[in-house]
């Protein structure tokens, strides 16, 4: 296995609020690493430090190996670490197509290879994006960072405001970008048990800190553990946890 994403001691807020401290994360290449956490814990915060569009506190981020000078979203998407937005932020007038190309990158795939991804968006292709429905947007919306060739995908609440059957669809689209590209999805979702369907690994944050990770498949089957980092009575498992093993997991 190949670590793709590495953060180490990562700490980060806004100004000099502190959101998340002390995040240590590894992401392999090809897997998918499902964020958790209740709503304020800093999930979002995090995920915009890890793509540069927030400089980090204290820590260090590193892409296959190599760090990153935090704070700089060019060089981290120059590096392949690619934001996936919770606001689609889509050009609504613009059609299906202009939206990808204008994502797309000098000498990078054409924006017509991605119908083989997302097949339902060819019909689409010249509809103006405002004109699709909330699953369509959010294919698009993965279109749109597929073609950027991600080895970094970082997705915040894709699922927000879509039926069940419809993320699990987007989810499974997910797990094969990750397998067929290679690449390290963070995938931070309010949709626990579909996100734990198609992670390998899992993390909880809540108030800033990582107080569960483990095993996605682990995880789903221990409710009882994952309530309780929800509810924020965790750390100290976790703490001993790691304090025996070196893995917080076990
Ligand atoms: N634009 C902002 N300006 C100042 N503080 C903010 C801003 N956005 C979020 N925060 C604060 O940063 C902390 C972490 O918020 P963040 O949005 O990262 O949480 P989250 O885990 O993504 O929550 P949610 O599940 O609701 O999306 C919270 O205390 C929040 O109030
Ligand atoms: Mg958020």
């Amino acid at each position: 296995m190949t670590t793709r994403l590495e953060c180490t001691d990562l700490s980060g807020g806004r100004g000099s609020a502190t959101a998340f401290r002390n995040v240590d994360l590894t992401v392999e290449a090809g897997s998918v690493l499902a964020l958790l956490g209740p709503n304020g814990a800093g999930k979002t915060t995090l995920l915009l430090t890890l793509s540069g569009l927030l400089a980090p506190q204290g820590g260090t981020i590193a892409v296959d190996g190599a760090r990153l000078r935090g704070g700089r979203p060019a060089a981290a998407n120059a590096a392949g670490i690619v934001l996936v937005p919770d606001n689609r932020a889509l050009f609504t007038t613009l059609t299906v197509e202009e939206n990808i190309r204008v994502a797309s990158r000098r000498n990078g795939p054409k924006p017509k290879s991605l119908l083989e991804t997302f097949p339902a968006l060819e019909k689409r292709w010249t509809l103006p994006a405002g004109a699709l429905s909330g699953g369509e947007q959010q294919m698009l919306v993965m279109a749109r960072a597929l073609i950027q060739q991600p080895r970094v995908l970082l997705i915040d609440e894709l699922s927000m405001g879509l039926a069940p059957l419809i993320v699990e669809d987007l989810f499974n689209t997910v797990s094969a970008i990750a397998a067929d590209h290679q690449c390290a999805v963070i995938l931070v979702e309010q949709h626990v048990n579909l996100a734990l369907e198609v992670a390998d690994a899992a993390a909880v944050l809540n108030r800033g800190r990582i107080v569960l990770r483990g095993d996605a498949k682990e995880l789903a089957a221990s409710p009882e553990r994952l309530e309780s980092a929800y509810l924020g009575t965790a750390e100290a498992e976790v703490a001993a946890a790691a304090a025996t093993s070196g893995s917080a997991a076990s």
